[in-house]
C-alpha cells in the first residue's frame, strides 16, 4: 500500500459498532474483491473491497474477515483469513501479509490462513443462529458480473440451508454514511491532494494542450502524492462537458472555450470529488461568467441547505428552484415554463440541469446509504450543480464535498480556488 499507516482503532471501532448491530449467536463474512480479469492472461489491480477495508483495514486479495462477537470461543469472535505467503507468490508477486503485520493493520489478534477456512467457519456455524452476509445494495450497481461475496452467499446458503440469512449491508451502509474522524482525516487528505492537483493544472492550461495533458497533470500530483485517481477522470473542454459522463479526454482545448474538469484523488482508499470549470484562455467571457456565477450562486446555497434532517429529494427541489429563477435570469427560461403546471421531479430547470445534485461520499465515490433517508451528522456529501448548454459548446459544474454537521454544513473544499476572479487570478500568475 502507498498510503501512511492507518490506527487499527479506526477498524476495531467499526468492527465494534457493527457487532452491537447484530443479532445474538451471530456470524458476519466480509469477502475481498476478485481480481478482475482482461483479456488473455491480463488482470486489472486489485480494486479493495470498501466493506472489508472498513472493517479491517485489509486491502490484499483474497482475503476474508469473519465476525461472530458471541461466539463461546475468545478467539474466534474476530478471524482474519489470508493466502498463505510462499516462496513462489513472494518470487512473482511480491510480499505478501504475515500474521502480524495483518494484526498491526487491522487490530485482528485472529489471523488464519485460507486453508483454515472451511473447519473453523463450519465451528462456527455449528454455534450459529444468524449468518450476516454481504452484497452489493447500491441501487445504481450493475448485476451482471458476480462478486466472491455474491459467490460465497451461494455456496454458504447451499452448505447451510436451515441458518437464519440476514443483509449484513444494510448495516454497514448505516455505520459508513457517518464518518469518524479518524476517517474525516483522510478524506481530508485527499482533498488536499486534490487540490494539489488541480493548482497545478490551473498553471498548466493554455490554448493548445490535449485534454489528456491535462489528466496526466493530475495523475503526476496524486501518484507523487501516494494517491489515484478516486474514479475515471472528466477533463472536457467546451461541449464535450455536455457529455456527463465524457472521459475520453482525448481533444485538443481551445482558446475561448472552457474546460470542465471532475477529478478527485482517492488516498488511502477514501475519496475526494471535485468539479472546476475553467477558461482555456485565462479569461472567461461576460457569457460565460454569467452563467459560471449562476452555477456558484446554487452551489453555495445548496451547501447552505445541507442541513441535519433534510432528505435529499426535498434539498434537490430547493436546488432545482433557485435554478429555475438563474435560468429566467440568464434568459434561458421564460416566465410561463415557470408559471405553467409542472410535476415537481420534472422542472423546467432540468433541460440545462440534468443530473442529481449531491450524493454521499467515502470509501466509494457514490457512496453507500439511501437516498430517502435524512441528512445527518457525520455525512459527507457532494454537492455540484451544474448548467449544459450544447448549443452555445460550454458546460459548467461546480462541485465540492461537505461535511453535515448538528451546527451547520462544513465545506471540506473552501480553500480550493472556485471564484472565477481567483482561478483568473491564479491563471494569469502561471503565465
Ligand atoms: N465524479 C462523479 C460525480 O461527480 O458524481
Ligand atoms: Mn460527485
Ligand atoms: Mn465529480
Amino acid at each position: 500500500m502507498r498510503h501512511a499507516p492507518i490506527a487499527p482503532d479506526l477498524f476495531a471501532d467499526n468492527r465494534r459498532r457493527l457487532a452491537e448491530l447484530l443479532l445474538p449467536n451471530a456470524v458476519a463474512v466480509v469477502n475481498a474483491n476478485d481480481v478482475l480479469p482482461t483479456n488473455a492472461d491480463g488482470s486489472l489491480p486489485l480494486h479493495p473491497n470498501a466493506d472489508l477495508f472498513y472493517l479491517s483495514g485489509i486491502e490484499q486479495e483474497e482475503s476474508i474477515l469473519v465476525l461472530a462477537p458471541h461466539s463461546a470461543e475468545e478467539k474466534h469472535r474476530e478471524i482474519l483469513f489470508l493466502r498463505e505467503p510462499n516462496e513462489h507468490l513472494k518470487t512473482w508477486e511480491g510480499h505478501k501479509l504475515s500474521k502480524d503485520e495483518a494484526t498491526a493493520v487491522s487490530g485482528v489478534k485472529t489471523v488464519k490462513w485460507l486453508s483454515d477456512f472451511p473447519t473453523i467457519f463450519h465451528q462456527l456455524m455449528c454455534e450459529a443462529e444468524h449468518v450476516y452476509l454481504n452484497s452489493n445494495e447500491h441501487a445504481r450497481s450493475t448485476r451482471e458480473v458476480q462478486t466472491r461475496d455474491e459467490r460465497f452467499v451461494r455456496d454458504c446458503r447451499r452448505r447451510y440451508p436451515l441458518h437464519q440469512y440476514h443483509r449484513l449491508a444494510r448495516l454497514l451502509h448505516r455505520l459508513r454514511l457517518v464518518k469518524s474522524p479518524a476517517e474525516l482525516d483522510l478524506l481530508k487528505q485527499a482533498i488536499d491532494i486534490t487540490d494539489s492537483g488541480f493548482r497545478r493544472v490551473l498553471s498548466f492550461v493554455r490554448p493548445g494542450v490535449n485534454e489528456c495533458e491535462v489528466e496526466a497533470e493530475f495523475i503526476h500530483e496524486f501518484t507523487r502524492r501516494r494517491a489515484k485517481f478516486a474514479y475515471t477522470p472528466i477533463v472536457a473542454g467546451g461541449a464535450n462537458a455536455c457529455v456527463l459522463h465524457y472521459i475520453a479526454n482525448d481533444q485538443p482545448c481551445h482558446d475561448g472555450d472552457l474546460l470542465l474538469l471532475d477529478v478527485g484523488a482517492s488516498y488511502a482508499n477514501y475519496n475526494a470529488d471535485l468539479t472546476r470549470t475553467i477558461p482555456v484562455g485565462g479569461r472567461f467571457t461576460p457569457r460565460q461568467r454569467a452563467v459560471y456565477d449562476a452555477v456558484l450562486r446554487v452551489m453555495r446555497a445548496s451547501i447552505a441547505g445541507a442541513v441535519v434532517g433534510k432528505v435529499n429529494r426535498q434539498w434537490r427541489r430547493e436546488a432545482q428552484a433557485m435554478m429555475n429563477d438563474e435560468l429566467l435570469q440568464l434568459g434561458f427560461l421564460k416566465e410561463e415554463d415557470l408559471t405553467k403546471p409542472y410535476d415537481p421531479d420534472e422542472p423546467p430547470c432540468r433541460k440545462y440541469f440534468m443530473h442529481g445534485l449531491g450524493h454521499p461520499l467515502g470509501l466509494d465515490v457514490h457512496d453507500v446509504g439511501s437516498p430517502h433517508e435524512p441528512f445527518a451528522p457525520g455525512w459527507v456529501i457532494t454537492v455540484e450543480p451544474g448548467i449544459y448548454i450544447p448549443e452555445e459548446g460550454f458546460g459548467i459544474r461546480i462541485e465540492n464535498d461537505v461535511l453535515i454537521t448538528e451546527t451547520g454544513p462544513v465545506d471540506l473544499m473552501a480553500g480550493i480556488p472556485v471564484e472565477a476572479d481567483e482561478i483568473e487570478a491564479l491563471m494569469a500568475r502561471a503565465k
